[in-house]
């Protein structure tokens, strides 16, 4: 099994350098070329994250790549090429802007296509093979660490194009799910290398609901000592846009004055009850408690229970309702 592995790891940084070489060679290279720059792409960041071109065609990175039917196998494992019915194969990502995605050690393990223009779906993703794993890989999180600059905090965005762009600017400590939602383990792994996390989503509903959701999965993993943070973008706008508009400074300023992971959770709670009636409290209290009871104990949340009790003004029972029922907590894994 380790073997396949290997030769999965291969093949995909074999395919990476077939679509950098692409990039910088095929005769509808301009094409791609312009686009980036369009986007405000610099060469030098484009190489950094080893940005690619997949060309128009359906057997572009077969003809290159696949010369025996060994190689042809390793490449429909890892997705790279799709096989028919018949059992014929050919090439899943076809005309795309191409971003590979390395593990943390660096190596090739999946790749985002972005289209040129308008068509659908915009971005296709590399499917889950033996050695992809969506729900644990982090976009950039090589990159990141790469810089070898002293990591003090991430940024969680939605998009490739994010990162990139926040690199180019100076800021080169941002990460992307790769089309799904954040995880646990996407947490608790970016918490063992940093203190603080930063949420900074689309400033749109998918991306307001997307921070709501994130706010639950980061509760169990919000032990003393580390922090989650929210920052939301004015309309219509994401991390790639905003930091060209405001710069490096102008989107750090936004970074830091972030919201915290506790008053965004009762800003939220605020928003969906009168809290001026008795029966409003009660429910606040209702709604309040199991995400409270979320936490890990210990001062956090200690503090937020309290903060609980005083805006209904009596100790909270949903709240000792849940540390009635709450289990003994769970030895630490991983
Ligand atoms: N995404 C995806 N499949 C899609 C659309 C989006 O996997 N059909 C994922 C991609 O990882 C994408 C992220 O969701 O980067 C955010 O989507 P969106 O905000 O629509 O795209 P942007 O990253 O802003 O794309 P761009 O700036 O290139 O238009
Ligand atoms: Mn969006
Ligand atoms: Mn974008
Ligand atoms: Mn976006
Ligand atoms: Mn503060």
């Amino acid at each position: 099994q380790e073997q396949e592995h290997k030769s999965l790891f291969t093949r995909m940084e074999a395919s990476s350098r077939f679509f950098e070489q692409q990039l910088r060679e095929h005769e509808q290279r301009h094409r791609a070329v312009d686009y980036l720059k369009g986007r405000g792409l610099s060469g030098k960041a484009a190489k950094f994250f080893g940005i690619g071109y997949a060309p128009p065609g359906w057997d572009n990175l077969q003809e290159s790549l696949g010369s025996d039917k060994q190689i042809i196998r390793e490449l429909v494992t890892s997705g790279m090429l799709i096989e028919k019915e018949d059992g014929r194969t050919y090439d899943r990502f076809r005309d795309r802007i191409m971003f590979p995605i390395r593990d943390a050690r660096g190596r090739y393990i999946a790749f985002g296509g972005r289209v040129l223009g308008d068509e659908k779906p915009k971005y296709l993703n590399s499917p889950e093979t033996p050695i992809f794993q969506k729900n644990r890989e982090l976009y950039g999180l090589y990159e990141a660490r790469k810089i070898r600059q002293k990591l003090t905090r991430f940024v969680i965005v939605e998009g490739y194009m994010d990162v990139v762009a926040l690199a180019e600017f100076g800021i080169h400590y941002a990460v992307a799910t790769l089309g799904t939602a954040t995880s646990e383990h996407h947490l608790r792994r970016l918490f063992k290398i940093v203190p603080e996390v930063i949420f900074c989503f689309d400033g749109d509903d998918a991306g307001r609901t997307a921070a709501a959701r994130a706010m639950e999965t980061a509760l169990p993993v919000l032990s003393d000592g580390v922090q989650a943070r929210f920052l939301f973008l004015p309309d219509g706008e994401d991390p790639d846009t905003l930091v060209r508009k405001e710069g490096r400074d102008g989107f750090e300023k936004r970074l830091n004055e972030s919201l915290h992971l506790p008053e965004f959770l009762f800003e939220q709670l605020k928003q969906q009850v009168d809290f001026d009636t008795l029966d409003g409290k009660a429910r606040l209290d209702k709604m309040a408690a199991p995400l409270i009871g979320k936490l890990p104990k210990g001062t956090l949340r200690s503090l937020m229970e309290k903060r609980l009790d005083d805006m209904i003004g009596t100790r909270s029972s949903a709240m000792a309702a849940v540390n009635e029922d709450t289990p003994p907590e769970p030895p630490e894994l991983d």
